[in-house]
């Protein structure tokens, strides 16, 4: 029986992808191309010489923790040992970094199947979250671990020209969000936190495409963090109109907003292709 949330998934990326793919051609800007979303693939190179993120498995010692709150709160959906149901996707062999985004971020446990999973104060603590992590994990190896970003080294300036190339089309500029099309949107990224957005750019939540290392450099993601962390405190700049959009230039907003147009005739496209 296939599993209909994602069945729902990948009606809904297509469009999505395309439209990104055209905005890339016709704006003439590099957008990332997305590589598969085989989560394994290519997880031995997440670490390699990188010291702007290192990636942290979760402790092995919480794994009876966490699989007495996995049973409780995950299993009915997700079964006992991860494998999925038809409730829920499969979930061995993901990797730490997917299970503590999805918690983390609220998104999990889920109430309503049929909604977009939304971001929410998480119901657990830290600790637990790292117990659901390490059970999981403990099924299944695979997947990136739990991203640790490097701040200080990182490069704000690089940061916002990499958020404009790779993200802003989605999750607009200033990282106030956007609806994409089929009542998917783009979040907000003022409530998350420098692991959360690491997390983000190398799993791929839902219909967000999956940046791996071949695509961005450890350096390149923690650059990207630091600037969704300025976001959160932007200097005011002055530019009352455009909101906290600090460093960014006029011109630029101008370029993504006839990007925006593009993409909705991306959209069209690929509504229409169906
Ligand atoms: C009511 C059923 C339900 C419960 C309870 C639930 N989930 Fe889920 N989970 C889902 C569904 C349905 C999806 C797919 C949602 C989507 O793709 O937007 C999902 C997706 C996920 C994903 C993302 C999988 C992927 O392929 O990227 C993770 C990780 C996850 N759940 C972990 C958990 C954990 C951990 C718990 C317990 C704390 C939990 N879920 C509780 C139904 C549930
Ligand atoms: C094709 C559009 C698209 C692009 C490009 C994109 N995202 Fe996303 N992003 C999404 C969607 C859709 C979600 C919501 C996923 C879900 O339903 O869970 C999301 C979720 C997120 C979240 C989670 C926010 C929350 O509410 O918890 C973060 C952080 C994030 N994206 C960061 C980024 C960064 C950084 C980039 C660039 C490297 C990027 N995204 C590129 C579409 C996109």
């Amino acid at each position: 029986m296939k599993f209909s949330i994602n069945a729902a998934r990948d009606r809904l990326s297509k469009p999505i992808f395309s439209s990104i793919a055209l905005a890339g051609i016709v704006g003439g800007i590099g957008v990332a191309t997305f590589s598969s979303p085989s989560a394994a693939a290519a997880q031995s190179s997440y670490s390699t010489g990188s010291t702007s993120i290192t990636y942290k498995a979760p402790p092995t010692n919480l794994v009876s923790e966490g699989k007495a709150i996995f049973e409780e709160n995950c299993a009915s959906c997700h079964g006992g040992l991860a494998q999925g149901s038809a409730r829920g996707p499969n979930l061995q062999g993901l990797g730490a970094a997917t299970i503590d985004f999805w918690v983390s971020t609220g998104r999990m446990p889920l109430a309503d199947p049929t909604i977009q999973a939304i971001q929410k104060p998480s119901r657990f603590n830290r600790q637990q979250t790292l117990a659901i992590d390490s059970y999981v994990v403990s099924k299944a190896p695979g997947g990136p671990a739990i991203p640790d970003v490097n701040l200080p080294s990182a490069s704000l300036s690089r940061g916002e020209s990499l958020f404009a190339t790779n993200c802003a089309a989605c999750h607009t500029i200033t990282g106030a969000g956007d609806a994409l099309a089929n009542n998917v949107y783009a979040p907000s990224l003022m409530p998350v936190d420098p692991t959360q957005v690491a997390e983000a750019v190398r799993t791929g939540p839902a219909n967000m495409p999956r940046f791996g290392p071949g695509t961005l450099t450890n350096a390149q993601v923690a650059d990207i963090v630091k600037y969704v962390m300025y976001l959160h405190h932007p200097n005011n700049a002055g530019g009352i109109a455009l909101g906290h959009v600090g460093p960014v230039t006029e011109g630029f907003i101008g370029i993504l907003v006839g990007l925006g147009a593009v993409m909705l005739f991306g959209f069209w496209i690929g509504g229409r292709s169906h």
